[in-house]
This record gives structure tokens, sequence and C-alpha cells, in this order.
């Protein structure tokens, strides 16, 4: 008896993004840096920042039942949860056991993925093996992130760049053709050190020292990440679009990690294809590492730019040096991400604490002072005729 083959089909996704916009002209106000600067070198305008009582897995949670309600199943269908991120909540327990009693499933086994900004697609491709192994009907895959919480705020080259926020998908066991069609990942460590967080693991366990010289914080050469980005992308995306018998002009949209517009350019010329066949909402969002993606992807769909028969390409790199590549056959109504996104809202989630868990404000004092102080108000130049009076409100 020939067994039946299994394809993972994207049926649910969903994201989560926090209310709170940080601007670049907020940055201008804490680092030497300009909004123009900011734009013209990495395409980014604003980013979401985690409010005090929001975490990696209450963000996880709420883009996990927003995905789920998408796909029209209950939570506790879901077999495995696979959870991409690079800020946990706690070293221990993993986050993705955080978001399985958040969501209320009681099945299914919870791992963390760790690849950083590879992390959603190699959790995805993890996800594809699953099903297509037989043992996984419904996988969560999830990408969340709480970058501003491990970024320096004095470091210009880096504050800049990062924000928060979540996305999911359901990949669902079908013998019907299509879904995921092909993937690649590559990792290369000799990149290891060009983007890393030196302190608070075995290696060198946090201590005060280790606060003091800062090495609580993201550290990273960007030219070198730059270079094996701009390298990476194309190349690993191409290897997945042909592994999947396609070329890249067959391929209607690609979701590529939202890391710097200009990488974003790398890729499109890399591949041959025109700027309009790349989703990029980096200008929103910033660099939210391994929730990158899969909030991209949601967009892109709920914005009607991918219809059922439509080949899409997630492709994305980061530390380690990882890259990871999906070629997918769109198969899903786009219309149910909408009203699942309607169906749950932020307040409908909570993630546990011990009962004797007293936290500090978990918001770094030069963010959280920046946000008690509001900006100077923009005022629209155009509409002030010379010689008139400034209007109230300009100091
Ligand atoms: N505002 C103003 N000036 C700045 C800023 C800033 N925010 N940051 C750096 N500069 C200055 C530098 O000090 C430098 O000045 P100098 O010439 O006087 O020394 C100048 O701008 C040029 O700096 P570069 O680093 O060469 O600028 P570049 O054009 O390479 O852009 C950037 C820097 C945006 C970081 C780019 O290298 C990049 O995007 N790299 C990839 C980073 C990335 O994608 N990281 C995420 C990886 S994913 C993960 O796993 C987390």
């Amino acid at each position: 008896m020939n067994t039946p083959v299994r394809h993972a089909h994207v049926t649910g996704w969903g994201r989560y993004a926090p209310a709170q916009v940080l601007t670049n002209r907020d940055l201008e106000r804490i680092v030497d840096t300009s909004d123009e600067w900011i734009v013209s070198r990495t395409g980014i305008r604003e980013r979401r920042v985690a409010a005090a009582n929001e975490t990696t897995a209450s963000m996880a949670a709420v883009a996990s039942l927003r995905a789920i309600r998408t796909a029209g199943i209950d939570p506790d269908e879901i077999d495995l949860i696979l959870l991409a991120t690079l800020t946990p909540d706690y070293w221990m327990p993993s986050t993705a056991a955080l978001v399985k009693e958040a969501i209320g499933n009681t099945r299914a086994a919870a791992m963390d993925v760790s690849a950083a900004c590879s992390g959603f697609v190699y959790a995805f491709a993890t996800a594809q093996a699953y099903i297509a192994s037989g043992l996984a009907k419904h996988v969560l895959v999830i990408g969340a992130e709480l970058l501003t919480r491990f970024l320096d705020y004095t470091d210009r080259s880096t504050c800049i760049l990062f924000g928060d926020g979540a996305g999911a998908v359901v990949l669902s066991a079908s013998e019907e053709p299509g879904g995921s069609l092909a993937f690649e990942m590559t990792t290369e460590p000799q990149g290891a050190y060009m983007i890393w967080l030196p302190a608070g693991g075995a290696k060198a366990p946090p201590s005060a020292g280790t606060i003091a010289r800062g090495e609580h914080y993201i550290r990273m050469e960007g030219n070198q990440t730059y270079r094996f980005a701009t390298r990476t992308m194309a190349t690993t995306a191409l290897s997945a679009i042909r592994k999947a018998g396609l070329e890249p002009d067959d391929i209607k949209l690609f979701i590529p990690h939202q890391a710097n517009n200009r990488i974003i350019e790398a890729v499109a010329k890399g591949l041959g294809l025109p700027m309009d066949r790349m989703y990029v909402n980096l200008d929103r969002y910033g660099n939210t590492s391994a929730a990158s993606v899969p909030i991209a992807l949601a967009e892109a769909v709920n914005e009607g730019r991918l219809d059922v028969g439509d080949r899409v390409v997630l492709v994305a790199f980061g530390a380690g040096f990882t890259s990871g590549a999906v070629a997918i056959e769109w198969t899903a109504d786009p219309a149910r991400g909408i009203a699942g996104d309607a169906a749950v809202t932020a307040d409908d989630v909570s993630v546990r604490l011990p009962v004797d868990w007293d936290s500090v404000d978990p918001i770094p004092e030069a963010l959280a002072e920046l946000m008690r102080r509001p900006g100077p108000v923009d005022v629209p130049l155009d509409d002030v005729v010379p010689g008139e009076p400034e209007p109230a409100g300009i100091s």
C-alpha cells in the first residue's frame, strides 16, 4: 500500500504589533542621528515598542490565536508549537511553553527555535518536515521578539534598527498538492560574532561586570552583516525556488526579512526582478528579527497581495550567520485573515506568572525616559505663510 504524500499548507496566519510607536524623530532626542540618515540608509521610519506589561510570550499568544482563528481550528488541535525568537521571556522555560498555556492548548509539544532573524523560516521548514513525515497534523509556527529591551540606547548603529512584534502561521497536513514546496537553510559560523549578545549565557554569565560593560546588549558589525545579507539572500531564495522546480519569475511575491530596504533591493536585483515583487513594511516596524517574516506575510495576505495558486517565497538571514528560504504555493482563502485578526485582541490573552513574582519595570531607563517626554510636534510648514506670526505651540 502506498503511503499518502502529506503536504504542509498554510491554513492560518496572524500578527500582533504593540500600540506604542517610536519614530526616528524620537530617537534623534537620545542619540546623534537623524530621520534623514535612518530613512536613507535603512528605509525605517518608525518601530513599535512593547508596553511594560507585554512580553515575547504575550505578543506571540495574540498572533497565534489570530492565526488559529484564521485556520478555523480549535487551539487544542495543534500538535506542535515552534516559537522562533532571540528574545525569549526567560532562559527557561521555553517561551513556546508559556504560549501553549496562554492559548489554551493541552496537547502540543512546545519548543523554541534559535536561529536569530532566520528563526521563523527555520521553524517553518521544521514544521514542514514534521507534517511530511506524518508526525504532526497541525503545527503552530511563531516568530516573536521583544528587541527594544536588549538595545544599547547610546549606540546609534544598533538602537535605530530594531522593533517589537509577533507573527504566526498554522501549517496543516493535507493530501492536496500545494502548500510548502521546498526549502533551503544555510549556516556560516565564521560570521558568528558579527551579530551577537555577549553576556548572559554559559560563556559569560551575568554579573555586575558584564552589565557595567554593556555586554547584555546586542552588538553588530553592520557592514559585515550587510555584505553577508546581500550575498546570501538571493542565492538562498534561488536555491529554494529551483528545488521547487520553479524560476524566480514564477514567484508572485517575496516576503524578505525586513532589515534594510537596500538589502531587499539587492535581493530583487540578484533575482532579476522588479521591487514590486518584494513586500516591504520595515518603514513601519523596523527589524523585528524572527517576527519580521510572519508579520509581513500576514499583512501581505490581508492586503490582497496573494491569491490561491500564487507562489510566494519567504527568505531571511540573521546572526549565525544563518539564512533560510521557503517556496510556497498559496492555497488558503486570503479573506479569512482579516476576520481572524478582528476576533482576538490583546486583552483576550494573559500569560500566567508565578504567584511570588515581583517583577521590576522591564523597559530600559533611556527608552522609558524618552517615552515619558513627548517630543516636538511636527508642524506642517507648507501651510505657514511667510511673515505670518508663528502658530501657537512652536518653540
Ligand atoms: N545615524 C547617523 N549616523 C550613523 C548612524 C546613525 N544611526 N549609525 C551609524 N552612523 C554613521 C557611522 O558612525 C559612520 O560614520 P563615520 O563614517 O564617520 O565613521 C557612517 O554613519 C557610516 O556608517 P556605516 O556603518 O558604514 O553605514 P552603513 O551605510 O553601512 O549603514 C547599517 C549601517 C544601516 C547598520 C547597515 O550596515 C546595515 O543595515 N547592515 C545590516 C544590519 C542588519 O541587517 N542587521 C540585522 C541582522 S539580523 C539579526 O540576526 C539580528
